[in-house]
């Protein structure tokens, strides 16, 4: 059982303790980035390739270098400098192999989007690709991943289930990034994290906070291939019904998903943003990230989603769609 005490807060966008209280006027631009799968693996040594990596450097060789591509992701770069979110939530898979170089990489990338205070990352499969000690290559980008250091909270050994704060949001980090066999990518959460998810959606809710979970892997059943499922959705599922969330964010699936979570206290959307780097002619797949405008009224919170894609021919990402929905503020178990 994980315990959390939330003693100080809630915090503002840069993370400095807020004055207003929660019934107030509050409002949060949050972008979703998933899945840029943004590193390099050209100068990797064959002693480096064993197990299941050995497969996926060659589908690295053959195809996925091919597909995500680093002038898409600075490209991203360039649109949040216009776009300007107030925070940014990456939701996993920015390595291919999950080797130490390249979260040294990763970790580059994370300091030219933003500050720590800023951004908020999430481990997806390919961190945790081969090997029990995978976690202690994904210390590196610990400043992004911890919980924020003013507030009073157990700490776990492996940072998850992680909380930040931002006007009036609760961003619930999960790690459901496992090692999986050759050819499966599926993901898990564990008791212990279910555990203390239960406890973050319980206190956050009492405080009248926005509870918006962060998740790789897609927690709806056949929202991906069997061998890329989470293996315990049904205990995901059923803490949710019990404390209800108010928004779950994930990636993995590489293409745009949209599904609900029904719970007595009312609907919860599961967004799934796709892949921020991808351009692939053959499935038609090509990046997009979307931008959440999440707005206090007097009776509930408000949300916009604007989605923006890679446009090939302008070399840019551009506005695509706008969609404006109503989210269930629910009260906590
Ligand atoms: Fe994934």
């Amino acid at each position: 059982m994980v315990n959390v005490k939330i003693e100080r807060g809630p915090f503002d966008a840069k993370g400095e303790p807020e004055t207003a209280e929660i019934s107030g006027s509050k409002s949060l631009s949050l972008a979703h980035i998933s899945d840029p799968h943004l590193t390099s693996l050209t100068n990797i040594e064959i002693s480096q390739l064993f197990n299941k990596r050995i497969q996926g450097y060659l589908s690295w060789l053959r195809k996925r270098r091919f597909i995500h591509r680093r002038d898409i992701v600075d490209s991203l770069l360039e649109d949040l400098d216009l776009t300007r979110p107030d925070h940014i939530a990456v939701t996993g898979d920015l390595t291919h192999l999950g080797l130490p170089m390249e979260y040294a990489e990763s970790r580059q990338w994370l300091d030219s989007l933003g500050s720590p205070e800023q951004v908020t990352v999430i481990p997806g499969n390919h961190e945790a690709y081969s090997g029990r000690d995978w976690f202690k290559s994904c210390s590196m980008w610990a400043p992004y991943l911890e919980s924020d250091t003013r507030l009073e909270i157990a700490r776990t050994a492996n940072f998850f289930p992680s909380l930040r704060i931002r006007e009036g949001v609760a961003l619930i980090g999960l790690c459901s990034a496992r090692p999986s066999p050759p050819f499966m990518a599926t993901g898990g959460l564990g008791q212990e994290q279910l555990s203390g998810l239960e406890t973050l959606l319980q206190q956050t809710g009492n405080q009248g906070l926005l509870r918006v979970v962060l998740i790789h892997h897609p927690p709806v059943a056949g929202t991906v291939k069997w061998r890329k499922r989470l293996t315990d959705s049904q205990l995901f599922m059923d803490v949710l019904e019990r404390c209800g969330a108010e928004l779950v964010l994930h990636g993995h699936a590489h293409v745009p998903t949209f599904s609900n979570i029904e719970t007595p206290a009312g609907t919860i959307p599961v967004i799934g943003a796709p892949s921020a780097s991808e351009l692939n002619r053959w499935s038609g797949n090509y990046a997009k990230y979307n931008i959440y405008q999440l707005r206090k009224t007097a009776a509930n919170w408000e949300m916009t989603m604007q989605v923006r894609g890679y446009s090939a021919a302008r070399q840019c990402f551009i506005p695509e769609q706008e969609v404006a929905l109503t989210l269930p503020f629910t009260p906590s178990c």
